[in-house]
């Protein structure tokens, strides 16, 4: 697994260095191997990532009939519901780019937890062939807890070896608690995960999961075992980060 850390300067300029990676993840995956997978994640830290990709001049260089998108995590509600990840996709991205709708894997929050879970992971198992994921790209935010998609520090969901999917409880902020989640199996198969971190809420926490590798938080466990890894953090999340430390640059 290769780690970078790239800062940018703002949220701005985040939103653009995570469209350009999109981007230039999709059109090589749909290059040499005919599909482009992403998990989105959920949260607020993507959105300008988002509506950036539905504009032009990022909208039209995505090989949209060949993408497939699934989620990183969903809260368990129904998908025109406020809190659903869902949701903030469609508005900021999904309505607005030419995504066969088939290729839209849409976790069924409206279903009850287990049941979701169960489906989920039956779509994922049906769309890689087998028990194995390995998405192109894992889009993952970091809360201040050091939870990342939803596995939150303790959840018994941190243990899981095989299961892709799990339906997990957590209070986070004012946010639904319950919640559907890909499990680190899930996760640490990808090619490339991107985490993004915005906002100097995060700053302590950010310093902390960087600065303890191989740590019990949740997003300490994310370990492509054949992928790379990336950071990529605006200047106000980054202000407790040792510049010197190994894999940190700045960047675009
Ligand atoms: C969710 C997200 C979650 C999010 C973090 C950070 O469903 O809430 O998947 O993991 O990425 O909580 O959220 P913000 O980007 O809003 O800080």
């Amino acid at each position: 697994m290769d780690t970078e850390i790239v800062i940018v300067p703002d949220a701005e300029a985040l939103a653009r260095s995570g469209v350009q990676r999109f981007v230039g993840l999709a059109q090589q995956a749909a290059e040499s191997r005919g599909r482009f997978t992403a998990a989105l994640s959920g949260g607020s830290t993507p959105e300008g990532l988002y509506r950036l990709l539905a504009e032009e001049p990022y909208r039209n260089q995505v090989p949209w009939q060949q993408v497939h998108l699934f989620w990183g995590d969903e809260r368990c509600v129904p998908p025109d519901d406020p809190g659903s990840n869902y949701r903030m996709a469609e508005q900021t991205l999904l309505r607005h780019v030419p995504v066969p709708p088939e290729n839209v894997h849409r976790v069924q929050g409206e279903l009850a937890p287990e049941q979701a879970a169960r489906a989920y992971g039956r779509d994922l198992e049906d769309f890689f062939c087998g028990p194995h994921t390995r998405f192109d790209l894992m889009l993952l935010g970091l809360g201040s807890d050091g939870h990342t998609a939803s596995l939150f520090p303790g959840s018994v969901a941190l243990q899981e070896e095989t299961r892709l999917v799990a339906a997990v409880e957590a209070q986070y902020e004012d946010r639904p608690a319950s919640r559907i989640t890909l499990t680190l199996p899930a996760i640490n198969t990808s090619r490339h995960v991107l985490f993004l971190v915005s906002g100097s809420s995060k700053a302590e926490i950010l310093h902390q999961v960087l600065s303890t590798p191989g740590g019990p938080l949740p997003a300490q466990r994310v370990h492509p075992r054949a992928g790379e890894l990336t950071w990529l953090v605006d200047e106000a999340a980054a202000a407790e980060l040792d510049r010197a430390a190994p894999g940190t640059g700045t960047g675009s």
